[in-house]
């Protein structure tokens, strides 16, 4: 008996969440605070999230819908990475006025830059709202019945929220649907770029350190977040005033050493902690290196391209960015997961949950399920590489892609009212103007080349209809981009001159955009009503999957998967054992790239002035006690992709760097997570003042901050 009570404790020990692991909601914090203490923190859960009075919370952000920022100013300044600022930075740029390449700095307020379509959004309240939600809604009902509900409830209760509040309202599931929060949430939509290191600081190593350790990217940018006189959100006007948050983060110019307690507040997008094995096994086997390989062949493309010429560098630049982050990633958890055994971790998990289930009678809902899911999930197989194919090999086709946004206008008739024409065509006279850019036709063409060659080797059955008519790609690569207008900027807008309804026709007949068309339709009527109806079931086993889970293990504290809601997520400061025989140290320094230092790699080229600055040693304050410059650091906190630009803050919660990557041997923790390996990695917020002040001799935004030294 005696024997058996112990091993029960060893089994609720052994599965409590490992520190480090976890992506917490801030307004149940309270039920970390313990741990967090323990650990080191020295603040309280009511001081990161409270709805009562200000809170680390009111300094954070969601930055332009895919990375977290920080407010560090009573002047709405803000801090996010280099890469989360990238686009608008691009935007900004040309071959006369590279803010890509030599950097940007606003010397007062009115050389800052608007960015259209850029916003951010402060969460002010959440609230739990699972029975209201789940209302009226049982066990027993169909999925379509159970969907009905819950949406008719979430809709009823925005509705009456709305009625007592300006705040953006909307409601999210967490624990895959079986609890739901409901968010108040305040959008400010005119922020404005104030500076930005050139890219051989905010982006040194570029794509060849990305996801890797040891790295020394600078990788930060600084906005300003706007109001209306009133404080409250308004559109551009010049007359707006800088933005005054109820609380801005203070800044340690301490560092942090091995071991120190530190945590990330921020806004992770997607994690997928509570999979069957089968599931991992497809992902890291059977998916990722589908898209690894296709991405691997454009990017080869783009490289050879990017390599010739200046303007094209700058042309391709964000487009490669984007592509060759989820290629390298992909291939970190292809790695990750077969390297430390991700898949038999979770089978393993899977016998002591079946046994679970054998143990008991009233258990008998759960018995099924991992049957079911091994049905669900090899009856998707098919069409999630078919969607893999269609997104990587298709829609990378630009030429294609870009057709594809001219579909509704080819669609209006004879009753569509000019009006409405006329403002369709305004908008894609815009999108013409942007997209050509950043064209270059070579490059589309070989990458047409390439990527139809592979969709070619698709089943027939499982690719879209216009690949049937191909014979030989090169004929017909050369015959699209022959025959289609939307290769010239020129030709599109004269046919865009004066649309009238009876043009539509001559636009169908493209045969860029009839590929697109095709692509699609194969989608819509192929993949999606295949596709659909399995992932419902899917979903509807994944959550009684997770009832199990947490049935099977009262004691353990589950953290919700990532859905791009505010939570903390908290560990320590350390390096790690990549390997048998390797040990990374938790910081780098200046010292590192200088060792990097290549004039001939464009990845590698080290600033002068910021040579000179190593040289003298001109650290200033933001030397660390060691007497370097430190740049990065990594740390035993569990992120992932919309963490970039997130404070890391240290046991005071004081920011101590900007977390803006992974390392690429735990890039896995989106499915498992291995306290052993996984590390997040930050930019240290003391190379960031550095290179403000020192570098840029942008000291007035420092002067804005509160230090404290
Ligand atoms: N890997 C980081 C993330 O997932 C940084 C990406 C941007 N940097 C780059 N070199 N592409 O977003
Ligand atoms: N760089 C990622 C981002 O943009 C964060 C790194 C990660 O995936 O952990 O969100």
């Amino acid at each position: 008996m005696k024997k058996l009570r112990l091993l029960f404790v060893f089994l609720i020990v052994s599965v409590t969440a490992f520190a480090g692991e976890g992506m917490w909601i801030p307004m149940l914090l309270q039920y970390n605070e313990k741990e967090m203490q323990e650990m080191g923190m020295r603040i309280t859960a009511d001081d990161i999230y409270s709805i009562n009075h200000s809170s680390l919370k009111d300094a954070i952000v969601l930055f332009g819908g895919g990375c977290t920022g920080e407010i560090v100013s009573d002047y709405g300044l803000l801090l996010t990475n280099h890469h989360c600022g990238y686009d608008y930075i691009q935007k900004h740029s040309s071959v006369e006025h590279d803010y890509l390449t030599d950097g940007f700095w606003a010397m007062d307020r009115s050389q800052e830059l608007p960015c259209p379509g850029l916003s951010v959004i402060f969460l002010r309240e959440m609230r739990d709202v699972t029975d209201q939600v789940l209302y009226q809604v049982t066990d027993d009902m169909t999925e379509a019945k159970r969907q009905a509900n819950i949406s008719e409830n979430m809709k009823r209760i925005i509705a009456e929220v709305e009625k007592e509040t300006s705040y953006k309202v909307s409601i999210k599931p967490f624990f895959l649907g079986n609890q739901y929060y409901l968010l108040l949430n305040e959008v400010y939509t005119d922020v404005r770029l104030v500076g930005c290191p050139p890219s051989n600081i905010g982006k040194f190593g570029g794509d060849t350190d990305n996801w890797v350790w040891p790295r020394h990217t600078g990788d930060f940018s600084v906005f300003r977040v706007y109001a209306g006189k009133d404080g409250h959100p308004a559109d551009y006007s010049a007359d707006n005033v800088p933005y005054k948050p109820a609380k801005h983060l203070e800044i340690s110019l301490k560092g942090a050493d091995e071991g120190d307690f530190a945590f990330v507040f921020g806004y992770p997008a997607r994690t997928s902690e509570y999979l069957p094995a089968i599931a991992v096994d497809q992902e890291a086997n059977v998916i990722d290196p589908i898209a690894v390989d296709l991405r691997g062949q454009i990017l080869d493309i783009y490289n050879q391209y990017q390599e010739q010429d200046k303007k094209v560098r700058i042309q391709y630049a964000s487009k490669h960015a984007g592509l060759g982050n989820g290629w390298k990633k992909w291939m970190g958890v292809i790695e990750g997961i077969n390297h430390f055994h991700g898949v038999e971790k979770k089978q393993a998990y899977e016998k002591t949950f079946m046994d679970w289930c054998n143990a008991s009678r009233q258990r008998h809902a759960y018995i099924g399920l991992l049957r079911a899911f091994e049905k669900q999930y090899k009856a998707l197989e098919p069409y999630r590489v078919a969607y893999t194919y269609m997104t990587n090999a298709g829609l990378n086709i630009e030429l294609i892609e870009f057709a594809g946004s001219f579909g509704r206008l080819a669609q209006v008739t004879k009753e569509t009212p000019q009006e409405d024409i006329d403002k369709m065509v305004a908008a894609l006279k815009n999108a013409t103007k942007a997209f050509f850019k950043d064209y270059y036709q070579p490059i589309d063409e070989a990458v047409a080349k390439r990527m139809l060659s592979e969709y070619l080797k698709q089943p027939v059955d499982f690719r879209p209809s216009f690949l049937n008519d191909i014979k030989d790609v090169d004929a017909f690569v050369a015959q699209l981009f022959q025959k289609s207008m939307f290769v010239s900027e020129d030709k599109v807008n004269a046919f865009l001159d004066g649309f009238k309804a009876s043009k539509a026709k001559k636009l169908q007949k493209d045969p860029a955009l009839k590929a697109y068309q095709s692509l699609i339709d194969f989608y819509r009527n192929e993949v999606n009503p295949k596709m659909a109806p399995i992932n419902k079931e899917i979903d509807s086993l994944q959550r009684l999957y997770m009832r199990g889970q947490m049935l099977m293990e009262p004691e353990r504290r589950f953290s919700p998967d990532a859905n791009f809601t505010l939570r903390v997520t908290y560990g320590k400061v350390e390096g790690f054992k990549p390997q048998d025989g390797k040990q990374y140290r938790h910081f780098t320094t200046l010292e590192g790239i200088m060792e990097k230092e290549n004039p001939d790699i464009y990845d590698y080229v080290v600033e002068p002035k910021l040579k000179e600055l190593y040289r003298k040693k001109d650290y200033g304050r933001y030397a660390d006690k060691d007497g370097t410059m430190h740049v990065a650091f990594t740390a035993s906190v569990h992120t992932t992709g919309g963490n970039s630009g997130s404070p890391i803050l240290n046991a005071d919660g004081q920011l101590l760097g900007l977390n803006f990557d992974r390392c690429w041997e735990g890039t896995m923790s989106d499915l498992v997570y291995d306290p052993a390996i996984c590390r997040n990695i930050s930019v240290d917020i003391r190379y960031v003042l550095f290179i403000i002040d020192k570098f840029a001799g942008a000291k007035h935004l420092v002067d804005e901050m509160t230090i404290a030294e």
